[in-house]
């Protein structure tokens, strides 16, 4: 759009390079691994649950703030998972997926002037968020060159001053796969009592845990459900990413998610339900699989010279570019166009670019096929690069 048509705000931010990195991938007949979602199907009761509702006459508006059975779903599921007892009418909203609840969180808290604190390197849609509800943000580091990629507690503190609206957690963590400890969340959590502050928690990937890692919800600890939104969504949990299911589940419901989409699709809410109420072997066995994933995909990237990092959770792996590149857009670039591999660079995750150079990051929801022509793949690169120094 001409330049004088566009608000400032939207001026603040680009395209999604991960998005931008899938059209590209297209354009070359790639594997994706930029944009996080799988490759394969949803279990199969939940595509009968989809069909089942529309022929059962789900088919116009839900309620705004949710289909009353799945508020009720999601209370259920919070209760027994992350040990918070919530009131389906009063405190459960249900949005089109995190990505929604995550803008109707921000709207419905910030003023103007209000300051954002953000975990970095952080989800990229988070810049926008900040930007579009009008906050400032301000960054905490996690240490990449940490295997528990930890903050330091001083910069935390030093984080927060009286401007301080709100914090944004995301546990497991995208893009490091960072699993929050107790320790790390009450830290947080003190922080978020003295300045009276909300803290916005992002836990698309709770179910996504390995080593023996566990999920703590900062809803959880003491003092906190007063001052949490916690956010969620089928997408990652059941392999539905198209299906623009979340939730937000809050002290009070969100009013401005009512005119920002009415609310997300009938149908696929009550199919939701199943899908909250699947048995708990099926998130037992969900973690075996990826983490099985998650070891294929670090082979594969040290047979082929990268430096990974290994994550905890969430289905991603940072990785050194090494001696490969010092630019990781031309780099990715590189790898989509000659590789047929689509990547994002890791300077999406930073506020300042410099800060990811030397990082990509690779998603692995894929089936093994695929991750096996991955491999084969990849296994060009360093003679691919070497022919490009020549
Ligand atoms: C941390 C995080 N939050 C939210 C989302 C988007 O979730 P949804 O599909 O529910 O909008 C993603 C997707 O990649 C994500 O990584």
């Amino acid at each position: 759009m001409a330049k004088r048509y566009t608000a400032a705000r939207v001026g603040l931010f680009t395209e999604s390079v991960i998005r931008e990195m899938t059209r590209l991938n297209n354009l070359y007949h790639g594997v994706n691994l930029a944009q996080g979602f799988p490759d394969f199907d949803p279990p199969g009761e939940l595509l009968d649950a989809a069909a089942k509702a529309l022929r059962e006459g789900y088919n116009q508006y839900a309620i705004t703030w949710g289909a009353p059975r799945l508020r009720q779903a999601v209370a259920e599921k919070f209760g027994w998972y992350n040990g918070v007892n919530v009131d389906p009418d009063l405190h459960v909203t249900v949005t089109c997926g995190a990505t929604e609840a995550m803008m109707a969180t921000l709207l419905a808290i910030i003023d103007p002037g209000d300051e954002v604190v953000i975990f970095e390197p952080f989800y990229e849609n988070y810049g926008p968020d900040a930007a579009l509800s009008g906050a400032t943000p301000r960054y905490v580091t996690l240490h990449l060159d940490d295997p528990e990629f930890r903050f330091d507690p001083a910069d935390l503190r030093d984080a927060f001053s009286a401007k301080t609206k709100a914090i944004i957690i995301n546990t497991p963590h995208n893009p490091t796969g960072k699993v929050f400890s107790r320790a790390e969340l009450e830290l947080v959590a003190e922080q978020c009592r003295q300045h009276d502050v909300v803290a916005v928690t992002d836990e698309v990937y709770e179910h996504l845990l390995y080593d023996g890692r566990q999920h703590v919800s900062i809803a959880a600890l003491p003092g906190m459900a007063e001052r949490t939104v916690t956010i969620n969504s089928v997408s990652k949990t059941y392999s539905v990413t198209g299906w623009r299911v979340g939730w937000t589940i809050s002290p009070a419901s969100l009013r401005a998610h009512d005119f920002l989409t009415v609310g997300a699709a009938a149908p696929l809410q009550e199919a939701a339900v199943t899908a909250l109420r699947m048995s708990r072997q099926y998130y037992v066995d969900l973690a075996a699989l990826y983490q099985r994933k998650r070891d294929r995909m670090l082979d594969i990237l040290r047979q082929a010279g990268f430096r990974p990092i290994v994550p905890s959770g969430a289905y991603y792996i940072m990785s050194e570019s090494g001696e490969f590149a010092q630019d990781d857009v031309a780099f990715t670039q590189f790898l989509v166009k000659e590789i047929g591999v689509a990547t994002v660079p890791g300077s999406s995750f930073f506020h300042q670019p410099r800060d990811g150079r030397r990082y990509i990051r690779f998603a692995y929801p894929k089936q093994d096929p695929t991750l096996d022509e991955v491999a084969r793949r990849l296994a060009r690169l360093p003679r691919a690069v070497e022919k490009l120094k020549r």
